[in-house]
C-alpha cells in the first residue's frame, strides 16, 4: 500500500512565508518557583469572547513556559511602540526584570508590567504540546486598556515596526466576534 503524501516545506520557506505575517508584540509574564519570569512573544491570540479565551504559544523549555505550567497565572502585555527597549530586554539572554516597573498581583502573583499599552490577566484552562512549543488556552480574568489613542508596536519581517503616520481607523467598525454584537457584547477592547 503506498505511503499517504508527506511532504513537508522547507523549514526556510516556510520561515520566509511566516514572518511576512504582522503581529502586534506582547511579553508574556508568570511566577516560577516564586520569581517573576517574562518573555517577548507575538504568538498570542484570541479565542473567544464568550467566555473571553486567548491562546498563547510558548517554547516548552523557556522559563515563562513553565512557570505558566507551575502556576497556572499569566499575564499578557501589549506594548506602545515606544516599549520596544522592553521587547527587546524581554526577548534577550540577560536579566529580564532588570530595571522593570511592576508589580506582583496579589492573588496570582503575576508581574505586571506598569509601561504598557493594555494588559490581561489569565488563568490556564487547557495546555497542549505541540511540536517544542507547549499551546496553552487561558481564560481572561482582569484586563485595563491604559492607553486609548494607542500607539502599538508591531512585528514584520524580523524587524519593529510602527503603524503609519495617517493610517486611519477603518470607516466601518469591523466586529471580529459575530454574534457578539447581536448580543449586545463587548467586540474587542475593553468597555
Ligand atoms: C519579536 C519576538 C517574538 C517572539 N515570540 C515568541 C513566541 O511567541 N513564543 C516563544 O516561545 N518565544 C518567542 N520569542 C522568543 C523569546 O522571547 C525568547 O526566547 C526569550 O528569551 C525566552 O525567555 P525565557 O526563557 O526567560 O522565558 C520571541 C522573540 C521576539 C524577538
Amino acid at each position: 500500500m503506498s505511503q499517504p503524501h508527506k511532504a513537508v516545506v522547507a523549514a526556510a520557506k516556510f520561515r520566509d512565508v511566516i514572518r511576512h505575517l504582522a503581529s502586534g508584540v506582547t511579553v508574556i509574564t508568570a511566577s516560577l518557583a516564586g520569581e517573576p519570569v517574562g518573555m517577548t512573544a507575538t504568538a498570542v491570540c484570541s479565542v473567544s469572547a464568550t467566555p473571553p479565551s486567548v491562546l498563547i504559544s510558548l517554547q516548552s523549555n523557556s522559563r515563562t513556559a513553565l512557570g505558566v505550567a507551575e502556576s497556572g497565572f499569566l499575564g499578557i502585555h501589549l506594548l506602545r511602540h515606544a516599549g520596544r527597549d522592553l521587547a527587546e530586554q524581554f526577548a534577550s539572554r540577560g536579566q529580564h526584570f532588570a530595571n522593570i516597573n511592576f508589580e506582583r498581583n496579589a492573588e496570582t502573583g503575576v508581574p505586571l508590567l506598569h509601561d504598557v499599552l493594555a494588559w490581561l490577566l489569565c488563568t490556564v484552562e487547557q495546555t497542549i504540546p505541540a511540536a517544542d512549543h507547549t499551546i496553552f488556552v487561558a481564560r481572561v480574568l482582569d484586563g485595563e486598556l491604559k492607553d486609548r489613542a494607542p500607539d502599538p508596536l508591531l512585528y514584520f519581517d524580523r524587524s519593529y515596526r510602527q503603524l503609519a503616520l495617517g493610517a486611519e481607523p477603518a470607516t466601518k467598525n469591523l466586529e471580529p466576534w459575530g454574534s457578539a454584537q447581536d448580543t449586545g457584547l463587548p467586540g474587542w477592547g475593553w468597555p
